[in-house]
Parts: C-alpha cells; structure tokens; sequence
C-alpha cells in the first residue's frame, strides 16, 4: 500500500461531506474518493441486516479505487455495522463514534450529554455505551430524529425556515428540558442543522460534530502506520454517487463552498 493512495470516505449520502470538508482543512495533503450512497438513501430508517449489507458494497466500490484507508462518515454504519468492517476490511477504517464520544466526555461539565441519530443509531445504543463505558457516571439523553435527514437531503437547511424550526423544536424539546450541556450531532446530516439546533437548544450548548474529530483520529492513524502523503500537493477530490449528480452536486456544491458543476460521477452500487 502506497501512501500516495487516497483515503475513502462514504456515507448515505451528503451528509458524509460535512466530513470531508474537516478531511480537506486536517489533511490538506491527502487525496479524497467520496461515495454517497443517494440512490439509496436513508440508511437510518432501515434494518441492520440492510444497513450491512450496504456497507459492504460502498466499502467494495471504494477498495477497488485502492484507497488506504475507509472512513463510514456515517453514524448509521459505523453503530450497526463499524465491528464487521474494523474486521473484514483489509486496510485502516474508522467510524464517526468513538472519535466523537472521547470529544463529548472531555466537554461535558454537568454530566449530561445529549446523543441525536437516526433510528437504527439511536436502537443500537453505539454512542450512550461508549460514553458509558469511559466514564459510567454520565447521563445520556438519546433522541432519534429520523426527518433531518430529508431536510437536509433536499436542502432545507436554513435557520430561519419555518418547517426546519418546527421539526427542530419538536424532536429537541426533550433533550432542551433535560437539561444536556453537550449535544452528539450523532449522524453527519445533522452538521448541517447546526445553525438551528443551536438556536433552538441555546448557546450554552456545546454541539459535537463527528467530521473535526474523525479527521483528526484519521491524521493520527495514517501517522502511525506510516501512511501520510507527503509527496506533495494530492490530486483533487472525487465524488461518485448511486443516483443522479443533479440535486446532489447543487447542494454539495453550496456546503463545500466550491463549484461541483459536472464533477460527480454516478456508478451502479449494484454491481460491487
Ligand atoms: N449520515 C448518516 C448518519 O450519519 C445517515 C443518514 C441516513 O441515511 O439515514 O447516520
């Protein structure tokens, strides 16, 4: 394995670009092979059988870029499917979880932490057990919330929208009245909800987003096992994804901040 090689990143869909974009800023270096899964998004909502499966084939897709490394930047897959992968893929994986919990522990001064995900997140109890199992005297709120996921997905995104503060209020109203000090954003949709969850859930709320601290681990085991591109200035980013480029490179392109214009390229999952 060449440390030339590129790092492959997956999610569902867009949300995992809220994790390249913190791949872009820690690893300027690396070239990055993204893969959402639109065609068949959401994962969230389904069963674990079916979110494995899944991930198989987006892991299968990006081995055959030779990558160097996987990256689920999705916290769907890495709770229900993160220990099948860590085992059967051949080159250093992560998840989104335990980068984002060793955060959240350190944060934390009341004691409670709030964790939303999708349903099959939330079920799995991935990120109340790893918190408790660093630390079993903390208290976790967990919230699935199942609609961000298409708001995000089709853009409606904005603070100041009446249907995104609606659903905001109603599925964090809960946690709000538990009096949580830190919030996992425990899928990587919700960073880009980040503007009206934390008007709705007030600014002493530390929200904590998996994209920063996932990169970071990244940098870290590259390091590690001598893998770091430092051959200079890495090809640029590409995006594949499993349904039309059209709606996804406009919204992709506004979160990223660059032009996506005729830069995604759409493959047939089906056939890895
Ligand atoms: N972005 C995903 C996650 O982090 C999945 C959303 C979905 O497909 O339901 O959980």
């Amino acid at each position: 394995m060449s440390s030339s090689n590129a790092i492959g990143v997956f999610d569902s869909g867009l949300g995992g670009l809220t994790a390249v974009k913190e791949f872009l800023h820690v690893l300027p270096n690396e070239e990055i092979i993204y893969f959402g899964d639109t065609g068949r998004v959401p994962y969230g909502t389904k069963s674990r059988d079916t979110i494995k499966k899944y991930s198989i084939q987006d892991t299968d897709f990006l081995l055959s870029h030779n990558v160097k490394m996987i990256v689920a930047a999705c916290g769907t897959v890495s709770s229900v499917a993160g220990k099948m992968l860590e085992e059967k893929l051949g080159v250093p994986y992560t998840g989104v979880v335990n980068p984002t919990v060793f955060t959240a522990v350190k944060e934390t001064v009341n004691g409670k932490i709030g964790v939303i995900g999708t349903p099959a997140t939330v079920n799995s109890h991935s990120y109340r057990d790893r918190i408790n199992k660093l630390n079993p005297d903390l208290k976790v709120f967990e919230q699935p919330c199942p609609l961000f996921v298409s708001l995000v997905e089709n853009g409606i995104i904005h603070r100041d929208d009446q249907i995104t503060r609606l659903v905001v209020k109603r599925y964090l109203s809960g946690l709000k009245e538990s009096g949580v000090d830190t919030l996992i954003l425990g899928c990587t949709h919700f960073p880009l909800l980040r503007d009206a969850i934390q008007d709705f859930m007030g600014d002493s709320v530390k929200l904590i987003d998996s994209g920063y601290e996932t990169a970071v681990y990244a940098a870290k085991v590259l390091a590690e096992k001598n893998l770091l591109n430092d051959g200079g200035s890495p090809k640029a980013p590409s995006f594949f994804v499993s349904d039309t480029p059209d709606g996804f490179e406009s919204v992709a392109g506004l979160f990223l901040g660059r032009d996506m214009e005729h830069t995604v390229t759409q493959i047939d999952i089906e056939q890895y």
